[in-house]
Parts: C-alpha cells; structure tokens; sequence
C-alpha cells in the first residue's frame, strides 16, 4: 500500500546517492562560490556550460555541458566539432552562478602573455565509461579570473579541493589551482592559497622525490609551518589520480590533505599553524588561478580535471565525503591514442601527404630531422636514414618514442619545437621530449604525430624541415595555412 513517508525517505536516499561535490560542501554549511570542472557537473542539478573550446579552422566556439543534470561532460559534441581541425579550451565555466569563470591568462610580474590555451584533447579520461576531457597545462600554459564574486579574500575562510593526474608534473613553477593576486603580481607572503601539485623544492617539501602536494602561499610551496626540510606526514605522490585539498581559516589555522581519487580516503598531511614569517593573518586577493603561480610564472606543466573553492572552512567530514563522491566518479584513463595503430617493436617511415611533396619522406642528417626524397630503390644508408624503430613511449607507455635505426639510442626529440634526432640522455625533460601520442590524420590520411607533453603541437614539416608545431602558434611554422595537410603521414612499415 501507499505509503507517503516510506517514498519521502526513497526520495531522500536518491539526492543523497546523487549528490554531488558542491551539495555536499553546501550540506555542510561551505558552499562553492567557484566551481570548475571540464569532465562532470560538479552539482547534482547543473546541466548547463562545463567549457568551451574553439577551433582553429574558421575559429567558430562550442560550448561543452553535461550529458544530462549532473552528469559527465558531453566529450562526443567536442570530438565532433573539432574532426579535422584543432581546437583549444578557452573558457572553463564557474558552475555556482557566480561567474568566476576562468579563462587565457594575461600577462603577471613573471611572464609575458596572455598564456597559451589548453589542446581541448590533450587529456581524454573516462568517469563511470564515459569518455570526457581534463584541461592538460604545458608549460607557457595557464587560466586566470582576476574579478571574482564571493572568494574569500583577507583572512576569510575557505576550502579547496582539486583532482589532478598525478603522473604530470614538473618541478617548475607553478602549478597551482587557487587564491591568488588579483594584480597577477607578487604581492607577498599571505596573498595567495592555492592547492599546487608538481616537485618544486624550494620551500618545505613532502618525502621522497615528489610529486607532492603542496600549497602556494606565495613566496612559498608549504606543507607544514617549516619554510624548507621534509614534512614526514606528506608523502610522494604515486597515483594515476589524485585529489588534493588545502584549507584555511582566521585563527592561524590550516591544513593540507590528499588521497587516490579513485579509492580511498583522504589523509592529513598538516593542519596546525601557518608558516610565521608573514602568512598570518592572510591576505587573500580573492583572484583565481589554474596551472600558474599568482605572478604568472608559468614554467609548470601538471592536469586539471575538476575543482571548488567554498565560502567558509569545510570540515574533513565534509571533504570526505567529497573524497568518497570523487572515487564514485570512477576516474579511469582510456586512449590517448587514434587513427592507424604504430605497433610497438616495428620499424616505419613516415610519408608526406601534402600535395606537392608526397615523394618526401621524414629523414634525418646528423641531428636534424627533414624531409627527403627516398625511396625503395635508394641506398641502405639513405632508407635507415628515414626508417625509425616504434618504441613505448619514453614518458608515457600509452604513446610511443621513435629511435633512429640508423643510430641506436637516438629518438626524435622536440627541443624549442623544432625536432630533432639527439641522444637519450635518461633526462624526465628529454624522455618527456620524445614521447608522441599518434592520431588519426588531420586530413583524413594516415596519422598526425602529437607531442606528449605539449599537445597542442604536432610533426610538421616545414620548408623540409621537421617541428613541432602548433596550428597557428607564435612561430613561422606554426603558420596555420597547409598546417593539416603538412601534419599528417602515412605510416609505411621501414624503408630498412
Ligand atoms: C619542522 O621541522 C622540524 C625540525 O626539522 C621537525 O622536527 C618538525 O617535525 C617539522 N614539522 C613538521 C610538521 O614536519
């Protein structure tokens, strides 16, 4: 039989399974008052703008939203406006209401800009099997609101939680998600609170090697009060995917805390007093920052998938059960590969398709990597010099390296994106360098061949020389006419 009160309690069971992160900040009296996320709807009731990314062929801009209310990012809406072309995230969509919505960062006291944008496919994941994209910062990369509503600012409270790839990082600074200068300057110690994620070890670090999670304070990566040495509590990081938290409140209290996104519980690394030299009280700016330090410094590389900033102080049952939603999510990793497969272990070389040139093959002279016309008939020489042994990836055994045969222990390498053939120097820059994720061709023929660790540039041949470029980047090969045509190859087993 009917029975009202049974329903109301079926009712309140289905908007707790369905909650998401900012109901459940809000059920704890620290709502989000910035909430960013390029996979998911970060409320259970959202369905509107998650980004927006544009493409380079006619610079036309698409804006991504969730499946349905709640729900992970539509990644097939991208996918196909962005088929034959390139596209970049532009805008990353506050999802409070607010409008603390994140977008090309300007210039700051440490870097020139506006800052690149991010490749809109550099980052594919999926959450419970569906595929979605995280923002991938290289290095030059980076997104900013300097004109918020309703970040904390001063001494004010507030929370942070970020889920990032916990394999993509570096030591530079600064990759950071957070509180910051609203000048894009640095002001001083106290004037930022922002999650970072990488192995800077200027300051105080975790154990081990790092990566860690810290926070950037400003003139400084924290995890503890101490200013440098080891913080025993915080270990390295070792997870595909991590979540990471920082936490502040008036009274010189704040914590640090982490854990696998995708099982788990959160730890605490710290939470006691702030560092004493300036850090208390804070003063926070209220501005906000993704994949930068506060002064634009932009030497960083590290993947954003999603992350809140709350009014007030979030208990760590609060940030738990975020903990617990975030592991729901079921974060997975999926290719990042397309187009014809490079079987690892086999020898290829790489043909021109663009009209005019398609006698060309991708060879080498000494470290420079070119373009040549050779073919079968020519000598054993000439075709190891345009033959290339396909190897895992140096960087990432999801993508693949490419090894000279005719000089062993030599891979094409980018290097101030021209490419070159230099050897292994077992350098995480160098492997990084020389780790390619092969797509299906740009123009529908064979494959575009698109760096690792800088996604928005791919092999291109220029005046018969080899870069990579990006399509409609700051250089003279990044020149956007023929970029399709001149990034994509066929892929022919080994001329030798
Ligand atoms: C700070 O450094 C001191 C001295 O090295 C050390 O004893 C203490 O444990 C450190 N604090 C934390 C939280 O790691």
């Amino acid at each position: 039989m009917f029975n009202f009160s049974s329903l109301l309690a079926l009712v309140l069971v289905a908007q707790l399974v369905a909650a998401a992160p900012c109901d459940i900040y809000a059920s704890g009296g620290t709502p989000c008052v910035a909430a960013h996320s390029t996979t998911r709807a970060l409320f259970s009731a959202y369905s509107g703008s998650l980004y927006q990314v544009q493409r380079a062929s006619d610079s036309g801009t698409v804006n991504i939203a969730p499946l349905s209310a709640g729900g992970v990012a539509n990644a097939a809406a991208q996918d196909s406006f962005c088929a034959g072309t390139t596209c970049v995230i532009t805008t990353i969509f506050d999802q409070t209401g607010r409008s603390n919505h994140l977008t090309q960062a300007p210039a700051g006291g440490a870097a020139g800009g506006p800052d690149l944008l991010a490749a809109a496919d550099g980052a594919p994941v999926t959450l419970n099997g569906q595929k979605a994209y995280g923002v991938f910062i290289s290095p030059g990369s980076g997104y900013r609101n300097d004109k918020t509503n309703g970040i904390a600012t001063g001494d004010a409270a507030e929370g942070l939680y970020a889920v990032f790839d916990g394999t993509h990082f570096n030591g530079g600074c600064c990759f950071d998600y957070g509180n910051a200068e609203v000048s894009a300057d640095d002001t001083g110690n106290g004037h930022m609170e922002a999650i970072y994620f990488g192995t800077g070890t200027g300051f105080g670090t975790g154990t081990g090697s790092g990566p860690w999670v810290l926070a950037d304070l400003e003139n400084g990566l924290f995890t503890s009060p101490n200013t440098s040495g080891v913080t025993a509590s915080n270990p390295t990081i070792t997870e595909r995917f991590v979540t990471a938290v920082v936490k502040g409140q008036p009274g010189n209290n704040w914590a640090v805390r982490g854990g696998n996104a995708q099982s788990g519980s959160l730890a605490t690394f710290y939470s006691g007093v702030r560092p004493s030299n300036g850090y208390n009280p804070m003063k926070k700016e209220g501005a906000i920052i993704l994949g930068i330090g506060g002064d634009n410094s932009d030497s960083s590389q590290g993947t954003f998938y999603e992350g809140v900033m709350t009014s007030g102080f979030p208990s760590d049952a609060t940030e738990n059960s975020v903990q617990a939603n975030v592991v729901a999510a079921k974060y997975a990793i999926t290719s990042i590969t397309s187009g014809p497969a490079l079987a690892v272990g086999s020898s290829v070389s790489f043909h021109v398709t663009t009209p005019g040139f398609t006698t060309r093959v991708i060879a080498h002279t000494g470290t420079t990597v070119n373009t040549q016309v050779i073919s079968s008939s020519d000598t054993s020489a000439l075709r190891l010099s345009a033959s290339w042994n396909v190897i895992a990836g140096l960087a990432n055994t999801q993508c693949v390296s490419f090894e000279s045969r005719d000089t062993p222990g030599s891979f094409i390498r980018h290097s101030g994106f021209e490419l070159f053939v230099n050897a292994n120097d077992g350098s995480k820059l160098f492997h990084e360098d020389a780790t390619y994720c092969p797509q299906a061709g740009l123009n529908g023929q064979g494959n575009s061949i698109r760096s690792w660790s800088f996604p928005t540039h791919y092999f291109r041949h220029f005046n018969a020389i080899l870069y990579a470029a990006s399509n409609g980047g700051p250089s003279d090969f990044d020149a956007t006419a023929s970029f399709i045509n001149d990034v994509s190859f066929v892929v022919s087993a080994g001329l030798a």
